[in-house]
């Protein structure tokens, strides 16, 4: 511990890399069992049991929410948007025909799970990433064809830093006209679409050195592994409308909202690769998500040739963007949309 009452000082948050792989000691559980949720309060993380028949471990029955947590620069600590994530694992659940989780229950597990990893929430710039996951329990390894009619909800806690290990150097995607994941899965926050990515992706990594696939079906230009995709220059916001092939997020929505309130326009609407190509030549470019904040990309590769955008570094709209975004996180700026529950 430092002089103050937690365990972290911003000297620390390299010991936090890579992100998610420090994790607080306890989770708050909730098991659903004979048609209702049932909580389990707070548990050892080491306490924690699953069948090796589990339905999740089988077929594919999980999806997952990532918010953070915030220490203020008055100690204080506040959450970021936890209602829309928890309405987005609802809806995730919905598609999975998980048992979907109860809306207050859920919070106070949000809450529980930070009021007990207090100490671990380390200063800016760093955060505690919160990961709720929720499992289909059913032991029957031959129910492909059915859903799990039980479930375990848990909410684990994270210190971290960056997500990106490039920092704060912008990134390097390769655009590749192929999907992600399946339309019936887009928006849905589930394992098996970063799985589904995950090889394409490193492949590319080792070939090209980048650190993300842009994927762009039929030349439609749609997210990246793990983060949604926006264009940005000194008047304009351009992103793809919310349909069902693609994650809905929580930062894709904040930013387009704050971009609106600092008097750019906001276009939502369809593009392809083209476009896109051409938008290199004079503006930005970034990935938004919980992990990747507004993370700029400074080259984009498509079929073999590099194309830079501001001059390989991240532009400074979308360096405006993420500073303005950061400070309503961590409370030095208010904007009235109601995103932050403070909890002390
Ligand atoms: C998030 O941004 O919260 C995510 O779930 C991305 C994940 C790859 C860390």
């Amino acid at each position: 511990m430092n002089s103050k009452s937690w365990r972290y000082t911003a000297e620390d948050l390299p010991q936090l890399s890579p992100f998610g792989s420090v994790l607080a000691d306890r989770i708050a559980i909730s098991r659903f069992e004979d048609g209702g949720w049932k909580s389990g309060g707070l548990i050892p993380m080491n306490d924690f049991r699953l069948h090796p028949g589990a339905h999740c471990l089988h077929y594919g029955s999980s999806c997952f929410e990532g918010l953070k947590a915030y220490r203020w620069d008055d100690d204080s600590i506040a959450l970021f948007r936890p209602d829309r994530h928890i309405q987005r694992m609802q809806q995730s659940a919905a598609v999975l025909r998980l048992p979907i989780p109860d809306r207050d229950e859920l919070m106070e597990m949000l809450v529980a799970t930070v009021m007990d990893a207090m100490a671990d929430i380390p200063p800016a710039p760093g955060t505690l990433y919160l990961r709720p996951i929720l499992l289909g329990t059913d032991t029957n390894i031959g129910a492909a064809a059915r859903p799990s009619e039980s479930a375990v909800l848990y909410v684990m806690a994270s210190p971290v830093g960056d997500y990106f290990a490039a920092g704060d150097r912008a990134l390097r995607l390769l655009i590749q006209e192929s999907a992600r994941t399946t339309s019936q899965f887009g928006k849905v926050k589930t394992g098996a679409n970063y799985a589904s990515a995950l090889g394409i992706t490193l492949d590319a990594r080792d070939k090209w050195g980048t650190d993300q696939i842009l994927f762009c079906p039929d030349s439609d230009v749609q997210e990246t592994g793990a983060s949604n995709f926006v264009l940005i220059d000194d008047k304009t916001i351009i992103t793809k409308p919310l349909c069902d092939s693609f994650l809905h997020g929580v930062t894709r929505d904040s930013v387009l909202q704050i971009g609106r309130d600092l008097g750019y326009e906001i276009q939502e609407k369809d593009f392809c690769v083209d476009d896109l190509l051409k938008w290199t030549q004079h503006g930005e470019a970034a990935l938004s998500g919980t992990a990747a904040v507004l993370a700029g990309v400074g080259t984009m590769i498509h079929n073999e040739k590099e194309y830079t955008l501001s001059g390989g570094e991240t532009g400074p709209n979308t360096q405006r963007l993420r500073k303005a975004l950061v400070s309503v996180q961590r409370g030095t700026e208010a904007n009235g949309h109601g995103w932050i529950k403070k909890l002390t």
